[in-house]
C-alpha cells in the first residue's frame, strides 16, 4: 500500500494537478467513476490565500467525495508560504503540494514555480518553512530541471527528502521542454532509486495498460495522469480493473455525453451554493458575491469549451462537436449539443435496428 505520510492512497494512482482544468467538479466526477486515490487541486496561489483572494479560494474548494485531496500551491517566499499551508491545513486539506514544475513566465519569474529547481537551497528552504508549520504531509511536484544543462531531479529530492517533504512527484520533463518530446521515466527512476520517501511518476500516461506498466516497470510508488484523464475520466478505473487483473469497461457514447451533461450540471450547482454562501472558505474569509446569471452561463460554457478541446481528441468527428460547443450562447443549447452527439448517435436509427 502506498502511504503519504499517514494517508493511504489505494489504488496509487492520481488526478494530476492542472490549471482551469481539474476544478472540484471535474475532480468529483473523476472519483465517482473510481479507480483514482488522490486528487490534487488546480495550482494556487500562496500570496492570494495568505490575502484572502476570493479567486484564490476558489482554486482551493473541493468537496468531502473527493478524499484524500491535496491542494497545491505555488510561491517563492518560505514564510508565506508556511503561512498558505497554514490556511491549506485549516481548510481540512489531507496534504499541501509544493508546486516546482510551472514553467509558465508570469509564475517563473518570481522563484515560484519551476524556478525554485534553479534555487536548490532556497527550495529546501521553502519546504522546510512549510513543515514546520504544518502537520499535514508536506508534498512537492517538480520537473526533470530547468533544462537540459540543468537536470537536477535527482538531488532536489535528496533535499526535499532531508527538508521533510513526504512525497515527490517528478513530470520528466524540462521546464524548456514545457510540453514537447517525452517524460524521462528513466530519470523519474533515479529518483525513486535514490530517496526513501514515496517517488510518484507524471509524464504521457494515456492508456490505462501504461500505468500499470510504469508502476510494474520503474520503482515509483504511483504515478499522476494529466491529460489522459481530460480526454478518458474513466482511465483509472480502467486501471484498477486491470490491476486486479479484469478486462477494463468499454465507456459507451452515451456514458461520454453523460459525464459532459454532470459537469454542466455540477459546474451550474457550484455557483449557485457560491450565491447561497455554500462552500469551503477559509476561516474569516467571506463568500463571493453571487455571479449574475449571465456571468454564470458564460463561465459554464467557457469551462465546457476548455475540456473538450481535450475531451474529444480521438473521438469520430470529435472536431464537429468542438465547434457545436464553441457556438453554442447558452446552457440549454450546450445540453441539446451534447445530447444530440452522444446520446442520439449512440441509438442505432430505426433503418439499422
Ligand atoms: C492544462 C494543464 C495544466 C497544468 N497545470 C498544472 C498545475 O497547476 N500544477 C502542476 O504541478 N502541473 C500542472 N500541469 C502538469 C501536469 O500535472 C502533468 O505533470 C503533465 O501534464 C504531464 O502529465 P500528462 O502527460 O499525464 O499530462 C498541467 C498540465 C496541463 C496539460
Amino acid at each position: 500500500m502506498t502511504k503519504i505520510g499517514s494517508i493511504d492512497l489505494a489504488p496509487p494512482f492520481a488526478l494530476a494537478p492542472m490549471a482551469g482544468m481539474t476544478d472540484t467538479a471535474f475532480r468529483r466526477l473523476v472519483k465517482r467513476r473510481g479507480g483514482c486515490g488522490l486528487v490534487v487541486t488546480e495550482m494556487v496561489s500562496s500570496e492570494g490565500l495568505v490575502r484572502g483572494g476570493d479567486r484564490t479560494l476558489e482554486y482551493a474548494e473541493y468537496t468531502e467525495e473527493e478524499r484524500p485531496v491535496s491542494i497545491q500551491i505555488f510561491g517563492g517566499d518560505p514564510a508565506r508560504m508556511a503561512a498558505a499551508a497554514r490556511i491549506v491545513e485549516g481548510m481540512g486539506a489531507d496534504i499541501v503540494d509544493v508546486n516546482m514544475g510551472c514553467p509558465v513566465h508570469k509564475i517563473a519569474r518570481h522563484s515560484a514555480g519551476c524556478s525554485l529547481m534553479r534555487e536548490p537551497a532556497h527550495a529546501a528552504e521553502v519546504v522546510r518553512a512549510m513543515v514546520q508549520a504544518v502537520s499535514i504531509p508536506v508534498t512537492v511536484k517538480m520537473r526533470a530541471g530547468w533544462d537540459a544543462t540543468a537536470i537536477n531531479a535527482p538531488d532536489l529530492a535528496k533535499r526535499i527528502e532531508d527538508a521533510g517533504a513526504a512525497a515527490v512527484t517528478v513530470h520528466g520533463r524540462t521546464a524548456a521542454q514545457s510540453y514537447s518530446g517525452f517524460s524521462d521515466w528513466e530519470l523519474i527512476g533515479e529518483v525513486a532509486s535514490g530517496v526513501r520517501i514515496p517517488v510518484f511518476g507524471s509524464g504521457d500516461c494515456v492508456e490505462p495498460q501504461q500505468m500499470i506498466d510504469r508502476l510494474r516497470d520503474t520503482p515509483v510508488r504511483g504515478v499522476l495522469v494529466g491529460r489522459g484523464a481530460l480526454r478518458n475520466p474513466w482511465i483509472f478505473s480502467q486501471a484498477a480493473a486491470l490491476a486486479q487483473g479484469r478486462a477494463p469497461g468499454e465507456v459507451s457514447l452515451e456514458e461520454r455525453g453523460q459525464f459532459l451533461l454532470e459537469y454542466v450540471d455540477l459546474l451550474l450547482q457550484e455557483q449557485t451554493q457560491e450565491a447561497d454562501g455554500f462552500r469551503h472558505v477559509a476561516p474569516g474569509q467571506a463568500p463571493t458575491a453571487p455571479a449574475p446569471a449571465r456571468g454564470r452561463e458564460r463561465w459554464v460554457i467557457n469551462k465546457l469549451r476548455a475540456l473538450n478541446s481535450w475531451y474529444t481528441k480521438g473521438l469520430d468527428n470529435g472536431s464537429h462537436l468542438r465547434v457545436a460547443i464553441n457556438t453554442a450562447e447558452s446552457i440549454p443549447q450546450l445540453r441539446d449539443v451534447i445530447r444530440d452527439f452522444f446520446v442520439t448517435r449512440e441509438r442505432p436509427s430505426p433503418a439499422c435496428a
